[in-house]
């Protein structure tokens, strides 16, 4: 503990910073005061305006006791690069993450460090590589399923679970080798109770997480009930990639079939282990669950409130007419990606890393920084890209050697579905009065959903 909070001066030092101002808390020995009110916050759906809050009067790097262990809050540019980067070695996440999950999953890629580590991120690269995220074939049928259950007679309709079928369905896919197809209605009944339970099991972790050291009072039985729902489906997924590479003697005739990387496969060709693919699988699956979905829905939420930017954006993709959206056209379109940079400016929950301190870094409170962003750092502005040229101003998918592998597939996943959505939609309404307000749930999920009126263009030429 001495040594880290020595280590911790020393990085607080190297860059100038002060000791970190000290949370004043009524309960000194757990700080049971100060994670009361963080979970009251997130009852009350104001986890985001209390961070804001605590930032503004305690500083832009404050310590708290969170349940008897020191926790740095920060939102400095240099203390994330520092932990992350440049001293990245000196820390770890694992000590945090380890045994979180339990009974769900025991050791993945996102919650451990070292060599297992290593060899995790080995596993995913080929999925994650430029050659598979330039693959937009196998998505354009999922995006043409969701827009044949959009309405076309100018009905409201909620885009965000919308979103979040198109995204399971493409992930499923790629991850697992089978989509779950819950855009074509007479199958989504049936994966519902998968989704619920998965869903369920994520509540759960946040619930653990937030208990810290104290997970050991958490007992619910209906967790335990959704994670065997969940390990039961994924089971059967496991079961068919083992059998494929036994018959296929571990060829790549798999991949040559799907004409791609299916993620599972892969692994499956490293180990047969059956609980050790399940923990992997889940670790990579977990994160891709929401996340690409909510970025997009929390974009199209600004797009319906803002129609001059939309106005903007549809004529730069009508520029390129019919033309095939392809990886380097999507990268050409200056607007859009502005766009998506703006949306990425919003996203994300804080992540921890801890070594005997837990270092809580707050991306959100990085983005909307008015020291960095300027005056209108709250503001949606894409035209503010046309002069930034952020690095750890601006991480989104962090940075370093634990940078999110998925960030160029998102990217270009998200480009690609909101350049169909402009082709074919002349105009989006928002028909709903609320402000965002985060839902209350890991990431950044719109509490109110984003409610909308499309309309169709008549022809986008
Ligand atoms: C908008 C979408 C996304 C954002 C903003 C995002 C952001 C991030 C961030 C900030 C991290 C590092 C923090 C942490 O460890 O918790 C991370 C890690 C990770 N993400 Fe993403 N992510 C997104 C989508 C995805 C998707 C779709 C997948 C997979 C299909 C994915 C897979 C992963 C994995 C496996 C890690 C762990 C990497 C490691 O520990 O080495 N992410 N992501």
């Amino acid at each position: 503990m001495w040594t880290v909070s020595l280590f911790v001066s020393t990085i607080l030092k190297q860059h100038g910073c002060e000791e970190p101002r000290k949370y004043p808390h009524k309960d000194p020995l757990l700080g049971l005061d100060y994670w009361r009110a963080q979970r009251e916050a997130a009852q009350k759906s104001q986890w985001l305006p209390t961070s804001k809050r605590l930032f503004a009067k305690y500083g832009k790097t404050y310590e708290v006791n969170n349940l008897g262990q020191r926790m740095i809050h920060t939102m400095e540019p240099q203390n994330i690069q520092s932990v992350w980067a440049t001293n990245f070695n000196s820390w770890g996440l694992q000590p945090l993450r380890e045994g979180i999950a339990v009974p769900f999953f025991n050791h993945g890629i996102n919650t451990t460090d070292g060599d297992f580590w290593r060899h995790s991120r080995a596993l995913v690269r080929p999925t994650f590589a430029r050659i598979e995220v330039a693959n937009l074939g196998f998505l354009e049928k999922h995006v043409d399923r969701l827009f044949d259950q959009l309405p076309i007679d100018g009905s409201t309709t909620d885009l965000q679970p919308l979103f979040s079928c198109l995204f399971l369905d493409s992930s499923t896919d790629f991850l697992f080798g089978e989509s779950m197809n819950l855009l074509l209605p007479d199958q989504r009944q049936e994966c519902m109770s998968f989704i619920k339970a998965f869903d369920y099991c994520l509540y759960g972790l946040g619930h653990r997480v937030r208990l810290g050291s104290l997970r050991f009072l958490h007992r619910d039985k209906r967790w335990l009930a959704s994670i065997q729902v969940v390990h039961e489906q994924v089971d059967q997924y496991i079961e068919k990639a083992i059998r494929s590479i036994r018959d296929t003697n571990g060829s790549d005739e798999l991949a040559k079939k799907a004409d791609r990387y299916v993620l599972l496969n892969e692994m499956a060709k490293q180990t047969q282990d059956k609980l050790d693919l399940r923990s992997q699988i889940l670790t990579v699956f977990m994160p891709g669950r929401d996340s690409t979905a909510h970025a997009l829905s929390n974009v199209f939420h600004v797009l319906a409130r803002r129609p001059e930017v939309y106005k903007k954006l549809r004529e730069e993709v009508l520029l390129h007419g019919d033309a095939k959206l392809t990886f380097e056209t999507l990268r050409s379109m200056k607007y859009l990606q502005w766009v998506l940079n703006e949306g990425g400016k919003d996203g994300k929950s804080p992540i921890y890393v801890r070594k005997g301190d837990t270092v809580m870094a707050s991306m959100w409170g990085l983005h909307q920084d008015r020291d960095i962003w300027g005056e209108d750092a709250a503001e949606f502005n894409p035209e503010r890209w046309h002069e930034m040229k952020p690095i750890w101003t601006f991480v989104p998918f962090l940075g370093g050697p634990r940078t999110c592998p998925a960030q160029q597939l998102v990217l270009t996943q998200n480009a690609y579905v909101l350049a169909r959505f402009v082709r074919e939609f002349e105009r989006i309404e928002s028909i709903d009065p609320n402000p965002w307000t985060k839902a209350r749930r890991i990431g950044f999920q719109s509490k109110f959903g984003v409610k909308v009126k499309l309309v169709r263009a008549v022809s986008h030429n």
